[in-house]
Protein backbone atom coordinates (compact mmCIF):
# COMPACT_ATOMS: atom_id res chain seq x y z
CA UNK A 1 0.00 0.00 0.00
CA UNK A 2 2.81 2.29 0.18
CA UNK A 3 3.94 1.58 -2.98
CA UNK A 4 3.38 4.53 -5.88
CA UNK A 5 1.00 6.36 -3.43
CA UNK A 6 2.81 9.38 -1.77
CA UNK A 7 2.91 12.80 -3.90
CA UNK A 8 6.13 14.06 -2.11
CA UNK A 9 8.97 12.95 -0.93
CA UNK A 10 10.95 14.88 1.51
CA UNK A 11 15.15 14.25 2.49
CA UNK A 12 16.70 15.55 5.36
CA UNK A 13 14.78 15.86 8.73
CA UNK A 14 16.70 18.48 10.49
CA UNK A 15 14.87 21.89 11.67
CA UNK A 16 13.33 23.13 8.13
CA UNK A 17 13.21 19.87 6.65
CA UNK A 18 10.67 18.37 9.52
CA UNK A 19 8.83 21.43 9.87
CA UNK A 20 8.56 21.43 5.60
CA UNK A 21 6.99 17.90 5.82
CA UNK A 22 4.59 18.72 8.16
CA UNK A 23 3.67 21.77 6.87
CA UNK A 24 2.62 19.31 3.67
CA UNK A 25 0.83 16.86 5.06
CA UNK A 26 -1.47 19.38 7.07
CA UNK A 27 -2.45 20.62 3.48
CA UNK A 28 -3.57 17.88 2.45
CA UNK A 29 -0.90 15.49 0.60
CA UNK A 30 0.92 12.24 1.10
CA UNK A 31 4.35 12.67 2.18
CA UNK A 32 7.29 10.47 2.73
CA UNK A 33 10.13 11.48 5.00
CA UNK A 34 13.82 10.26 4.87
CA UNK A 35 16.83 11.67 6.67
CA UNK A 36 20.35 9.73 7.12
CA UNK A 37 20.26 9.13 10.52
CA UNK A 38 16.88 7.23 11.43
CA UNK A 39 16.20 8.64 15.17
CA UNK A 40 15.55 12.16 13.12
CA UNK A 41 12.76 10.11 11.09
CA UNK A 42 11.59 8.87 14.31
CA UNK A 43 11.36 11.84 15.40
CA UNK A 44 9.13 13.43 12.69
CA UNK A 45 7.04 10.21 12.65
CA UNK A 46 6.31 10.97 16.79
CA UNK A 47 5.75 14.45 16.19
CA UNK A 48 3.29 14.02 13.53
CA UNK A 49 1.32 11.44 15.61
CA UNK A 50 1.22 14.57 17.90
CA UNK A 51 -0.12 16.75 15.81
CA UNK A 52 -1.89 14.37 13.65
CA UNK A 53 -5.29 16.31 14.45
CA UNK A 54 -4.34 19.15 12.15
CA UNK A 55 -3.41 17.26 8.92
CA UNK A 56 -5.26 16.08 6.36
CA UNK A 57 -2.65 13.95 4.64
CA UNK A 58 -0.17 11.42 5.48
CA UNK A 59 3.27 11.27 6.57
CA UNK A 60 5.36 8.43 6.27
CA UNK A 61 8.82 7.45 7.26
CA UNK A 62 11.10 5.13 5.90
CA UNK A 63 14.76 3.64 6.65
CA UNK A 64 16.09 3.15 3.36
CA UNK A 65 16.21 5.34 0.20
CA UNK A 66 15.18 2.61 -1.88
CA UNK A 67 11.92 2.31 -0.32
CA UNK A 68 11.04 5.72 0.13
CA UNK A 69 11.60 6.35 -3.53
CA UNK A 70 9.19 3.32 -4.27
CA UNK A 71 6.55 5.07 -2.12
CA UNK A 72 6.20 8.18 -4.55
CA UNK A 73 4.05 8.38 -7.26
CA UNK A 74 5.52 8.57 -10.72
CA UNK A 75 7.24 11.37 -11.85
CA UNK A 76 8.32 11.34 -8.22
CA UNK A 77 9.12 14.82 -6.83
CA UNK A 78 11.82 14.71 -3.97
CA UNK A 79 12.83 17.64 -1.38
CA UNK A 80 16.13 17.86 -0.15
CA UNK A 81 16.81 19.80 2.63
CA UNK A 82 19.90 18.48 3.86
CA UNK A 83 23.45 21.06 4.71
CA UNK A 84 24.30 23.26 1.58
CA UNK A 85 27.45 21.88 -0.24
CA UNK A 86 28.77 18.52 -0.33
CA UNK A 87 26.04 16.61 1.68
CA UNK A 88 23.47 17.96 -1.25
CA UNK A 89 25.73 16.38 -3.50
CA UNK A 90 26.02 13.16 -1.35
CA UNK A 91 22.71 12.82 -1.22
CA UNK A 92 21.70 13.49 -4.77
CA UNK A 93 24.21 10.42 -6.02
CA UNK A 94 22.53 7.84 -3.89
CA UNK A 95 19.04 9.25 -4.93
CA UNK A 96 19.71 9.74 -8.96
CA UNK A 97 20.14 5.54 -8.47
CA UNK A 98 16.30 5.20 -7.82
CA UNK A 99 15.10 8.12 -10.16
CA UNK A 100 13.55 7.95 -13.81
CA UNK A 101 13.21 10.25 -16.48
CA UNK A 102 11.11 12.82 -15.75
CA UNK A 103 11.55 12.59 -11.79
CA UNK A 104 11.70 16.05 -10.22
CA UNK A 105 14.69 16.87 -7.18
CA UNK A 106 13.99 20.20 -5.68
CA UNK A 107 16.89 21.06 -3.08
CA UNK A 108 15.73 23.57 -0.56
CA UNK A 109 18.70 24.79 1.06
CA UNK A 110 20.52 27.41 1.24
CA UNK A 111 22.70 26.58 -1.87
CA UNK A 112 25.28 28.52 -3.31
CA UNK A 113 23.29 29.18 -6.74
CA UNK A 114 25.79 27.77 -9.63
CA UNK A 115 26.01 24.42 -7.71
CA UNK A 116 22.45 24.34 -8.65
CA UNK A 117 23.15 25.11 -12.26
CA UNK A 118 25.97 22.40 -12.29
CA UNK A 119 23.91 19.76 -10.58
CA UNK A 120 21.23 21.12 -12.51
CA UNK A 121 23.07 20.21 -15.79
CA UNK A 122 24.46 16.75 -14.97
CA UNK A 123 21.10 15.28 -13.89
CA UNK A 124 19.61 16.83 -16.79
CA UNK A 125 21.70 14.10 -18.95
CA UNK A 126 19.38 11.60 -17.26
CA UNK A 127 16.52 13.42 -17.71
CA UNK A 128 15.79 14.28 -14.30
CA UNK A 129 14.72 17.79 -13.56
CA UNK A 130 16.17 19.77 -10.44
CA UNK A 131 15.68 23.09 -8.93
CA UNK A 132 16.93 25.20 -6.24
CA UNK A 133 14.32 26.63 -3.85
CA UNK A 134 15.16 30.00 -1.41
CA UNK A 135 13.04 28.94 1.60
CA UNK A 136 12.64 31.61 4.19
CA UNK A 137 10.83 31.98 7.44
CA UNK A 138 12.95 30.58 9.40
CA UNK A 139 11.41 27.63 11.73
CA UNK A 140 7.88 28.77 11.72
CA UNK A 141 7.73 29.99 8.75
CA UNK A 142 8.14 26.38 7.32
CA UNK A 143 6.05 24.89 9.71
CA UNK A 144 2.72 26.66 8.81
CA UNK A 145 4.14 29.06 5.42
CA UNK A 146 7.42 30.06 4.39
CA UNK A 147 7.82 32.45 1.28
CA UNK A 148 9.31 29.72 -1.59
CA UNK A 149 11.75 31.09 -4.04
CA UNK A 150 11.75 28.00 -6.69
CA UNK A 151 14.21 28.11 -9.75
CA UNK A 152 15.21 26.10 -12.86
CA UNK A 153 13.19 24.48 -15.39
CA UNK A 154 9.11 25.47 -15.97
CA UNK A 155 8.33 22.38 -16.06
CA UNK A 156 10.00 21.21 -12.98
CA UNK A 157 7.63 23.92 -11.15
CA UNK A 158 4.40 22.88 -13.44
CA UNK A 159 4.81 19.44 -11.85
CA UNK A 160 5.19 20.85 -7.78
CA UNK A 161 3.27 24.09 -8.14
CA UNK A 162 0.54 23.31 -6.72
CA UNK A 163 1.77 21.93 -4.06
CA UNK A 164 4.02 24.66 -3.11
CA UNK A 165 1.07 27.15 -3.26
CA UNK A 166 -0.52 25.29 -0.86
CA UNK A 167 2.31 25.17 1.68
CA UNK A 168 3.64 29.00 1.14
CA UNK A 169 2.48 31.80 3.59
CA UNK A 170 -0.80 33.04 2.11
CA UNK A 171 -1.50 36.70 1.78
CA UNK A 172 -3.67 39.71 0.53
CA UNK A 173 -2.64 39.43 -2.91
CA UNK A 174 -2.26 35.39 -3.16
CA UNK A 175 0.52 32.50 -1.89
CA UNK A 176 4.26 33.49 -0.93
CA UNK A 177 5.86 31.42 -3.93
CA UNK A 178 6.21 31.98 -7.93
CA UNK A 179 8.45 30.93 -10.31
CA UNK A 180 11.40 33.05 -9.96
CA UNK A 181 13.25 32.19 -13.51
CA UNK A 182 15.74 29.43 -14.53
CA UNK A 183 19.02 28.21 -13.10
CA UNK A 184 20.10 29.34 -9.54
CA UNK A 185 17.55 32.42 -10.17
CA UNK A 186 15.94 30.68 -6.96
CA UNK A 187 19.12 30.56 -4.70
CA UNK A 188 20.28 33.88 -5.79
CA UNK A 189 16.78 35.79 -5.30
CA UNK A 190 17.17 33.81 -1.59
CA UNK A 191 21.00 34.99 -0.99
CA UNK A 192 19.76 38.93 -1.82
CA UNK A 193 17.06 38.37 0.59
CA UNK A 194 19.29 37.41 3.14
CA UNK A 195 21.89 40.19 2.28
CA UNK A 196 19.00 42.78 2.55
CA UNK A 197 17.68 40.74 6.00
CA UNK A 198 20.91 41.48 7.33
CA UNK A 199 20.73 45.18 6.33
CA UNK A 200 16.95 45.62 7.72
CA UNK A 201 18.32 44.03 10.88
CA UNK A 202 21.33 46.07 11.38
CA UNK A 203 19.24 49.28 10.58
CA UNK A 204 16.93 48.72 13.43
CA UNK A 205 19.84 48.09 15.66
CA UNK A 206 21.42 51.20 14.85
CA UNK A 207 17.92 53.18 15.84
CA UNK A 208 17.35 51.09 19.03
CA UNK A 209 21.23 51.92 20.45
CA UNK A 210 20.50 55.70 19.59
CA UNK A 211 16.63 55.44 21.29
CA UNK A 212 18.57 53.30 24.18
CA UNK A 213 21.60 55.52 24.89
CA UNK A 214 19.28 58.32 24.78
CA UNK A 215 16.52 57.09 26.98
CA UNK A 216 18.61 57.44 29.86
CA UNK A 217 19.86 60.91 29.72
CA UNK A 218 16.51 62.70 28.04
CA UNK A 219 13.32 62.56 29.69
CA UNK A 220 11.45 59.49 28.50
CA UNK A 221 8.76 58.14 30.49
CA UNK A 222 7.62 55.31 28.67
CA UNK A 223 9.25 52.09 27.60
CA UNK A 224 10.91 51.25 24.59
CA UNK A 225 9.52 48.75 23.28
CA UNK A 226 6.34 50.97 22.65
CA UNK A 227 7.97 53.03 20.23
CA UNK A 228 8.34 49.42 18.29
CA UNK A 229 4.77 48.85 19.04
CA UNK A 230 3.99 52.26 17.69
CA UNK A 231 6.10 52.25 14.51
CA UNK A 232 5.19 48.48 13.79
CA UNK A 233 1.02 50.35 13.18
CA UNK A 234 2.91 52.68 10.50
CA UNK A 235 5.36 52.71 7.18
CA UNK A 236 7.82 50.60 9.19
CA UNK A 237 4.99 47.87 9.94
CA UNK A 238 6.93 44.67 9.62
CA UNK A 239 8.17 41.60 11.09
CA UNK A 240 11.27 42.28 12.50
CA UNK A 241 10.12 45.39 14.13
CA UNK A 242 7.57 43.57 15.74
CA UNK A 243 10.21 40.98 17.22
CA UNK A 244 12.27 43.72 18.36
CA UNK A 245 9.06 44.94 20.26
CA UNK A 246 8.61 41.40 21.85
CA UNK A 247 12.17 41.20 22.50
CA UNK A 248 12.08 44.89 24.49
CA UNK A 249 9.49 43.37 26.97
CA UNK A 250 11.27 40.04 27.23
CA UNK A 251 12.64 40.11 31.09
CA UNK A 252 14.17 37.55 33.43
CA UNK A 253 13.10 38.46 36.59
CA UNK A 254 13.09 41.86 36.54
CA UNK A 255 15.99 42.57 33.93
CA UNK A 256 16.31 42.19 30.20
CA UNK A 257 17.32 39.65 28.65
CA UNK A 258 18.54 41.53 25.52
CA UNK A 259 21.09 43.30 28.04
CA UNK A 260 22.55 40.34 29.23
CA UNK A 261 23.08 38.81 25.74
CA UNK A 262 26.96 38.79 24.29
CA UNK A 263 27.18 41.43 21.83
CA UNK A 264 28.69 39.14 18.63
CA UNK A 265 26.51 38.42 15.89
CA UNK A 266 27.40 35.47 14.14
CA UNK A 267 26.40 34.88 10.41
CA UNK A 268 26.17 31.70 8.10
CA UNK A 269 27.59 32.96 4.22
CA UNK A 270 24.57 34.10 2.91
CA UNK A 271 25.34 37.88 3.37
CA UNK A 272 29.05 37.50 2.54
CA UNK A 273 28.26 35.74 -0.60
CA UNK A 274 25.89 38.37 -1.63
CA UNK A 275 28.64 41.11 -0.98
CA UNK A 276 30.94 38.76 -3.34
CA UNK A 277 28.15 38.42 -5.70
CA UNK A 278 28.02 42.31 -6.09
CA UNK A 279 31.11 43.17 -6.35
CA UNK A 280 31.46 40.90 -8.75
CA UNK A 281 28.80 42.35 -10.77
CA UNK A 282 30.15 46.14 -9.67
CA UNK A 283 26.73 46.83 -8.18
CA UNK A 284 26.95 49.13 -4.92
CA UNK A 285 25.28 47.54 -2.11
CA UNK A 286 26.89 49.66 0.83
CA UNK A 287 24.72 49.39 3.40
CA UNK A 288 24.73 45.58 2.71
CA UNK A 289 28.14 45.73 3.60
CA UNK A 290 27.91 48.31 6.14
CA UNK A 291 25.37 45.59 8.27
CA UNK A 292 27.92 42.46 7.79
CA UNK A 293 31.05 44.38 8.56
CA UNK A 294 28.64 45.55 11.48
CA UNK A 295 28.88 41.98 12.42
CA UNK A 296 32.87 41.18 11.86
CA UNK A 297 33.11 44.28 14.04
CA UNK A 298 30.58 42.65 16.95
CA UNK A 299 33.30 39.59 16.87
CA UNK A 300 36.11 41.74 18.02
CA UNK A 301 35.12 41.72 21.34
CA UNK A 302 37.78 41.79 22.89
CA UNK A 303 39.92 44.69 20.87
CA UNK A 304 37.04 46.41 21.66
CA UNK A 305 36.88 45.84 25.71
CA UNK A 306 40.16 47.03 25.25
CA UNK A 307 40.22 50.24 22.96
CA UNK A 308 36.94 51.59 25.29
CA UNK A 309 39.82 52.30 28.03
CA UNK A 310 41.92 54.16 25.70
CA UNK A 311 40.06 55.97 23.01
CA UNK A 312 37.73 58.77 23.15
CA UNK A 313 34.50 60.04 22.53
CA UNK A 314 33.17 63.29 23.46
CA UNK A 315 32.44 64.57 27.28
CA UNK A 316 29.44 64.96 28.82
CA UNK A 317 29.09 68.40 28.45
CA UNK A 318 29.52 68.34 24.64
CA UNK A 319 27.16 65.32 24.89
CA UNK A 320 24.30 67.98 26.38
CA UNK A 321 24.86 70.21 23.96
CA UNK A 322 24.50 67.77 21.17
CA UNK A 323 21.24 66.54 22.22
CA UNK A 324 19.96 70.06 23.06
CA UNK A 325 21.00 71.45 19.54
CA UNK A 326 19.13 68.78 17.65
CA UNK A 327 15.89 68.92 19.98
CA UNK A 328 16.23 65.60 21.08
CA UNK A 329 15.62 66.30 24.79
CA UNK A 330 11.84 66.47 23.24
CA UNK A 331 12.11 62.33 23.06
CA UNK A 332 8.79 62.13 21.38
CA UNK A 333 10.67 64.50 18.30
CA UNK A 334 13.86 62.06 18.45
CA UNK A 335 11.02 59.18 17.81
CA UNK A 336 9.58 61.08 14.78
CA UNK A 337 12.85 61.43 13.29
CA UNK A 338 14.27 58.09 13.74
CA UNK A 339 11.05 56.64 12.11
CA UNK A 340 11.72 59.18 8.97
CA UNK A 341 15.28 58.11 9.22
CA UNK A 342 14.70 54.15 9.19
CA UNK A 343 12.16 54.20 6.48
CA UNK A 344 14.46 56.35 4.04
CA UNK A 345 17.73 53.90 4.86
CA UNK A 346 15.09 51.00 4.34
CA UNK A 347 14.13 52.44 0.49
CA UNK A 348 18.01 52.77 -0.18
CA UNK A 349 18.94 49.27 0.91
CA UNK A 350 15.95 47.21 -1.03
CA UNK A 351 16.80 49.19 -3.96
CA UNK A 352 20.66 48.15 -3.65
CA UNK A 353 19.61 44.62 -3.12
CA UNK A 354 16.72 44.97 -6.12
CA UNK A 355 19.33 46.58 -7.90
CA UNK A 356 21.78 43.56 -7.60
CA UNK A 357 18.83 40.92 -8.60
CA UNK A 358 18.25 43.38 -11.84
CA UNK A 359 21.80 42.86 -12.69
CA UNK A 360 21.95 39.28 -12.68
CA UNK A 361 18.98 38.67 -14.14
CA UNK A 362 20.21 40.79 -16.93
CA UNK A 363 23.70 38.85 -17.23
CA UNK A 364 22.29 35.62 -16.63
CA UNK A 365 19.08 36.02 -18.64
CA UNK A 366 16.58 35.15 -15.89
CA UNK A 367 14.34 37.90 -16.92
CA UNK A 368 12.99 37.94 -13.34
CA UNK A 369 10.29 40.22 -12.38
CA UNK A 370 10.88 42.43 -9.52
CA UNK A 371 7.45 43.25 -8.25
CA UNK A 372 6.81 39.26 -8.06
CA UNK A 373 9.87 38.77 -6.04
CA UNK A 374 8.38 41.93 -3.82
CA UNK A 375 5.48 40.00 -3.63
CA UNK A 376 5.97 37.10 -2.22
CA UNK A 377 7.84 38.15 0.16
CA UNK A 378 5.32 39.99 1.79
CA UNK A 379 4.78 37.00 4.07
CA UNK A 380 6.32 34.04 5.45
CA UNK A 381 9.69 35.30 5.34
CA UNK A 382 11.90 37.63 7.93
CA UNK A 383 11.64 40.76 5.90
CA UNK A 384 7.66 40.68 5.39
CA UNK A 385 6.69 44.31 5.44
CA UNK A 386 3.99 46.05 5.00
CA UNK A 387 6.62 48.43 2.82
CA UNK A 388 6.93 45.14 -0.02
CA UNK A 389 4.14 46.40 -1.14
CA UNK A 390 5.47 49.69 -2.16
CA UNK A 391 7.84 48.10 -3.82
CA UNK A 392 5.33 45.60 -6.09
CA UNK A 393 3.41 48.88 -6.64
CA UNK A 394 6.34 50.69 -8.20
CA UNK A 395 7.45 47.83 -10.54
CA UNK A 396 3.72 47.72 -11.63
CA UNK A 397 4.03 51.57 -12.49
CA UNK A 398 7.66 50.89 -14.37
CA UNK A 399 8.51 47.19 -14.78
CA UNK A 400 11.98 48.58 -15.96
CA UNK A 401 12.46 50.92 -13.34
CA UNK A 402 16.20 51.46 -12.96
CA UNK A 403 16.71 52.08 -9.38
CA UNK A 404 13.75 52.05 -6.99
CA UNK A 405 14.69 55.52 -5.88
CA UNK A 406 13.35 56.57 -9.36
CA UNK A 407 10.06 55.28 -8.49
CA UNK A 408 7.67 58.75 -7.90
CA UNK A 409 6.28 57.37 -4.80
CA UNK A 410 9.58 57.06 -3.16
CA UNK A 411 10.81 59.72 -4.84
CA UNK A 412 8.53 61.39 -2.59
CA UNK A 413 8.90 60.12 0.71
CA UNK A 414 12.70 60.21 0.22
CA UNK A 415 12.16 64.07 0.18
CA UNK A 416 10.26 63.90 3.08
CA UNK A 417 12.74 61.96 5.04
CA UNK A 418 16.20 62.87 4.11
CA UNK A 419 16.49 65.59 6.54
CA UNK A 420 15.93 63.24 9.35
CA UNK A 421 17.95 60.87 8.01
CA UNK A 422 21.10 63.41 7.73
CA UNK A 423 19.94 64.49 11.40
CA UNK A 424 20.47 61.15 12.80
CA UNK A 425 23.24 60.33 11.25
CA UNK A 426 25.14 63.51 11.94
CA UNK A 427 23.59 63.79 15.69
CA UNK A 428 24.42 59.59 16.24
CA UNK A 429 28.34 60.74 14.45
CA UNK A 430 28.78 63.14 17.18
CA UNK A 431 27.50 61.27 19.88
CA UNK A 432 29.93 58.85 19.24
CA UNK A 433 27.05 56.35 18.81
CA UNK A 434 28.03 53.91 15.75
CA UNK A 435 25.84 53.75 13.28
CA UNK A 436 27.26 52.37 10.07
CA UNK A 437 24.22 51.00 8.30
CA UNK A 438 22.13 54.28 8.57
CA UNK A 439 25.54 56.26 7.41
CA UNK A 440 25.71 54.09 4.27
CA UNK A 441 22.05 54.56 3.31
CA UNK A 442 22.51 58.48 3.43
CA UNK A 443 25.54 58.37 1.50
CA UNK A 444 24.30 55.99 -1.25
CA UNK A 445 21.42 58.47 -1.01
CA UNK A 446 23.46 61.63 -1.60
CA UNK A 447 25.88 59.83 -4.23
CA UNK A 448 22.82 58.78 -6.19
CA UNK A 449 21.13 62.19 -6.04
CA UNK A 450 24.42 64.14 -7.13
CA UNK A 451 24.91 65.10 -10.87
CA UNK A 452 28.93 65.34 -10.80
CA UNK A 453 30.79 63.34 -8.12
CA UNK A 454 33.51 65.64 -7.77
CA UNK A 455 35.63 63.06 -5.64
CA UNK A 456 35.35 60.87 -8.78
CA UNK A 457 36.58 63.70 -11.22
CA UNK A 458 39.91 63.50 -8.18
CA UNK A 459 40.14 59.88 -8.83
CA UNK A 460 40.19 59.68 -12.68
CA UNK A 461 42.51 62.65 -12.68
CA UNK A 462 44.78 61.05 -9.84
CA UNK A 463 44.90 57.21 -11.77
CA UNK A 464 46.03 59.49 -14.93
CA UNK A 465 48.76 61.14 -12.97
CA UNK A 466 50.12 57.87 -11.57
CA UNK A 467 49.17 55.28 -13.90
CA UNK A 468 48.33 56.83 -17.45
CA UNK A 469 45.01 55.35 -16.94
CA UNK A 470 43.32 58.42 -19.11
CA UNK A 471 40.04 60.04 -18.91
CA UNK A 472 36.94 60.83 -20.37
CA UNK A 473 35.92 64.57 -20.08
CA UNK A 474 32.20 66.95 -19.60
CA UNK A 475 32.95 69.06 -22.42
CA UNK A 476 34.47 67.13 -25.18
CA UNK A 477 34.08 63.17 -26.47
CA UNK A 478 37.43 61.71 -26.52
CA UNK A 479 39.70 59.90 -24.42
CA UNK A 480 42.17 62.13 -22.71
CA UNK A 481 45.90 61.99 -21.26
CA UNK A 482 47.73 64.80 -19.25
CA UNK A 483 50.95 65.47 -18.51
CA UNK A 484 50.80 66.54 -15.14
CA UNK A 485 53.62 67.20 -13.69
CA UNK A 486 57.26 68.45 -15.46
CA UNK A 487 58.80 64.81 -14.56
CA UNK A 488 55.41 63.06 -15.58
P1 LIG B 1 21.36 20.24 12.20
O1 LIG B 1 20.50 21.23 11.47
O2 LIG B 1 20.61 19.24 13.02
O3 LIG B 1 22.55 20.85 12.88
P2 LIG B 1 22.99 19.61 9.93
O4 LIG B 1 24.29 18.97 10.26
O5 LIG B 1 22.94 21.02 9.50
O6 LIG B 1 21.97 19.29 11.09
O7 LIG B 1 22.29 18.72 8.83
C1 LIG B 1 21.01 19.04 8.36
C2 LIG B 1 20.51 17.86 7.59
O8 LIG B 1 21.46 17.52 6.59
C3 LIG B 1 20.32 16.61 8.43
O9 LIG B 1 19.16 15.99 7.98
C4 LIG B 1 21.56 15.80 8.13
O10 LIG B 1 21.40 14.42 8.24
P3 LIG B 1 21.77 13.65 9.62
O11 LIG B 1 20.60 13.85 10.50
O12 LIG B 1 21.96 12.26 9.20
O13 LIG B 1 23.03 14.29 10.14
C5 LIG B 1 21.76 16.14 6.68
N1 LIG B 1 23.11 15.86 6.25
C6 LIG B 1 24.25 16.49 6.62
N2 LIG B 1 25.31 15.98 5.99
C7 LIG B 1 24.84 14.98 5.19
C8 LIG B 1 25.44 14.08 4.27
N3 LIG B 1 26.76 14.12 4.01
N4 LIG B 1 24.64 13.19 3.64
C9 LIG B 1 23.32 13.18 3.87
N5 LIG B 1 22.69 14.01 4.71
C10 LIG B 1 23.44 14.90 5.36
Amino acid sequence: SSINTADIGLIGLAVMGQNLALNIAEKGFRVSVYNRTSTKTDDTINRFQLEQKNCLGKLQGFYSLESFVRSLKRPRKVIIMVKAGSPVDATISTLENYLEPGDLIVDGGNEWYENTQRRAEALSSKGILYMGMGVSGGEDGARHGPSLMPGGPVEAWNLVNDILNKIAAQVDDGPCVTYIGPGGSGNYVKMVHNGIEYADMQLIGEVYDILRTLSQSSHFDGQLYEIFERWNGGDLQSFLIEITSQILQFKEKDNLVVDRILDQSGSKGTGMWTIQEAAKRGIPISTISAALDARYLSSLKDLRVSLSRQLHGIGTTERNTIISFYGWNDFEFLISELEKALFAAKICCYAQGMALIQKASLDEQWQLDCGEIARIWKGGCIIRARFLDRIKEAYKRQPNLLSLLEDEHFVRDLNNCQTALRRVVSGASLLGIPVPALASALSYYDSCRKEILSSSQLIQAQRDFFGAHTYKRLDKEGVFHSRWSEDG
